[in-house]
C-alpha cells in the first residue's frame, strides 16, 4: 500500500493544467464505440478509470488507437455492432463506468457481467437496476451489489422515470439504455445533475432532448462519430482552488478548466466563504464552457452551504471540508447523503482524518458541521480514495506538522500525476 508525507511547502505559485474530465472521457468512448465512424477523442484522461471503460471496448470488439498521450481513436461499431465479451467486464474503481455500461448493455443481444474492485463492489446498484428493470431490462446482482450479471437479448421499451436521487450516472443509463428501446425514454431529476450525457448523445445526432433536470431519447437512431476535446477536469481543479485560497501568499492559475455549470458549485460557495477566484479568457472546447481560473490567497469563513448547491459539487465535498477547516467559525453541510456512497463514505473518512488534524467535526446522516480551526500533524487515512488523499495532500499545506497520507494509490483513478504537479507550484509532497 503506497503512502505519502505531505507537508507546508512554498506558497502555491504558477500556471497549471490538470487532466481532462474524467465524466466526459468515459463518455466519450462509450459513445464514440457505438457511433458509425471514427471518433477522435483529445485531452483523454489518462486516468485508471477511463482506462478501464476503454479496455471494456476493446473486449467488446472496438479498436481503439492511443497514438499519444491523452489522444484515441474509436473506431466505432455502430449501436448494434458490439461483440459478447469473451470474459467478465472489469470497471475497477469506477461506479460512472459500472452504472453507464449497466444501461449501455442492458440493450445488446448477448449476456454480459460487470465486476469492480472491493470498493466498487459495496456500492449501491439497485438504484440502477431497478429503473432499469422497468424498462424490460434483467440484471442479476450479489444482493444489490456488483457483480452485474445482465441479460442480453431483452426486449427494452422507453418509459418515463422519475428518478430518487439526484444522480447523473442513473440518468445516463436509463439514457443509454434507452438507444436501444422501443419508444421515447424519459428521464426526470430530483435536481439537475451534470448533463455531459444528454449533450454528448444530441452532439452525435441522438433524438435526445433536455432541460435541466430532464432528458427524453427517442430510441433506434444511429449515432454519427464526431471529433471530442475533452476540457480539464473541475473535479481535479478543485483541490488547487482550495490549497491556493489557504495557503497565504499563494497566486496559482489553473488554466482552460471545465466550466460546465452543473459542476462548479464550489466556485460559487468558496467565493461566499471569502476566496479570491478571477475567471478569464473564457472560451468553449468541444461545446463545453472553460476558463482560465486565478486563485489567490484570501481569508475564508463558514457558511451554511446551500442544499441546491449540493448535486453541482457533488465531488469536491473532500475539498470543501478542507476549506472548511482551514475557515474562520463554523461550516455546515447538509442534504449530502449521497457522500456515504461515493469511492468510500466521504462524511466519515472526511471527518475522521480531519479529526486526527485536531479539527471538530460533528457529523450528522446527510452532511457535518465542520468548525475551523488550525492543523495539526498526524496520520490521515484515504480509505483507497482518490479525492479524500488529494483533499488530505492539500490540508497538510496549512498544518503545523507532517501528514502521513495512507492508500494513496487510486489517486491513479482520476489523477494520474497529481504528486507531480502538486510540488511543481508548491505542495510539501513525497511517497513515504
Ligand atoms: C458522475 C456522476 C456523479 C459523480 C461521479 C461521476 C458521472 O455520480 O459523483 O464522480 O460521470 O456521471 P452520481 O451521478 O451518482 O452522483
Amino acid at each position: 500500500m503506497s503512502d505519502w508525507i505531505a507537508s507546508r511547502g512554498t506558497p502555491l505559485h504558477g500556471e497549471i493544467a490538470v487532466p481532462g474530465d474524467k465524466s466526459i472521457s468515459h463518455r466519450a468512448i462509450m459513445l464514440g464505440a457505438i457511433a458509425d465512424g471514427v471518433t477522435r477523442i483529445e485531452g483523454f484522461l489518462e486516468g485508471e478509470d477511463t482506462r478501464a471503460t476503454a479496455a471494456i471496448f476493446a473486449q467488446l470488439g472496438v479498436r481503439i488507437d492511443a497514438p499519444s498521450d491523452g489522444v484515441r481513436i474509436v473506431h466505432g461499431v455502430g449501436l448494434h455492432g458490439l461483440r459478447a465479451p469473451p470474459e467478465p467486464l472489469d470497471c475497477g474503481n469506477s461506479g460512472t463506468a459500472m452504472r453507464l455500461l449497466a444501461g449501455l448493455l442492458a440493450g445488446q443481444r448477448f449476456d454480459s457481467v460487470l465486476v469492480g474492485d472491493e470498493s466498487l463492489s459495496k456500492r449501491p446498484m439497485r438504484r440502477v437496476i431497478e429503473p432499469l428493470a422497468t424498462m424490460g431490462a434483467r440484471i442479476d446482482s450479489d444482493d444489490g451489489c456488483a457483480p452485474l450479471r445482465i441479460r442480453g437479448g431483452r426486449e427494452l421499451h422507453g418509459v418515463d422515470c422519475t428518478l430518487p436521487v439526484a444522480s447523473a450516472q442513473l440518468k445516463s443509463a436509463l439514457l443509454l439504455a434507452g438507444l436501444y428501446a422501443r419508444g421515447e425514454t424519459h428521464v426526470r431529476e430530483p435536481h439537475p445533475t451534470r448533463d455531459y450525457t444528454e449533450r454528448m448523445l444530441a452532439s452525435f445526432g441522438a433524438a435526445c432532448a433536455f432541460v435541466p433536470g430532464e432528458a427524453a431519447l427517442l430510441g433506434g437512431f444511429p449515432l454519427q462519430a464526431r471529433e471530442i476535446r475533452v476540457p480539464a477536469d473541475f473535479s481535479s481543479a478543485a483541490f488547487f482552488l482550495v490549497a491556493a485560497s489557504t495557503v497565504p501568499d499563494s497566486d496559482l492559475v489553473l488554466r482552460k478548466v471545465g466550466m460546465n455549470p452543473r459542476r462548479t458549485g464550489l466556485l460559487q460557495v468558496l467565493r461566499t466563504m471569502g476566496a479570491d477566484i478571477v475567471e478569464s479568457d473564457a472560451s468553449e472546447e468541444g461545446g463545453e464552457p472553460v476558463a482560465d481560473l486565478r486563485v489567490r490567497h484570501a481569508p475564508l469563513h463558514g457558511i451554511e452551504v446551500p442544499a441546491e448547491c449540493v448535486p453541482d459539487m457533488i465531488d469536491e465535498f473532500p475539498a470543501l471540508f478542507v476549506a472548511a477547516a482551514c475557515a474562520e467559525g463554523t461550516t455546515v453541510v447538509r442534504g449530502a447523503a449521497e457522500l456515504r456512497v461515493k469511492e468510500s463514505d466521504r462524511i466519515a473518512t472526511m471527518a475522521e482524518g480531519l479529526r486526527v488534524l485536531g479539527i471538530r467535526v460533528d457529523e450528522t446522516p446527510d452532511g457535518a458541521s465542520i468548525h475551523g480551526g488550525t492543523l495539526r500533524g498526524g496520520e490521515a487515512d484515504s480509505h483507497g480514495d482518490h479525492r479524500i488523499a488529494m483533499a488530505f495532500a492539500a490540508a497538510a499545506q496549512r498544518a503545523q506538522g507532517e501528514v502521513r497520507i495512507g492508500d494513496v494509490a487510486n489517486v491513479a483513478t482520476s489523477f494520474p500525476g497529481f504528486d507531480a504537479l502538486a510540488r511543481s507550484c508548491g505542495f510539501g509532497l513525497r511517497p513515504a
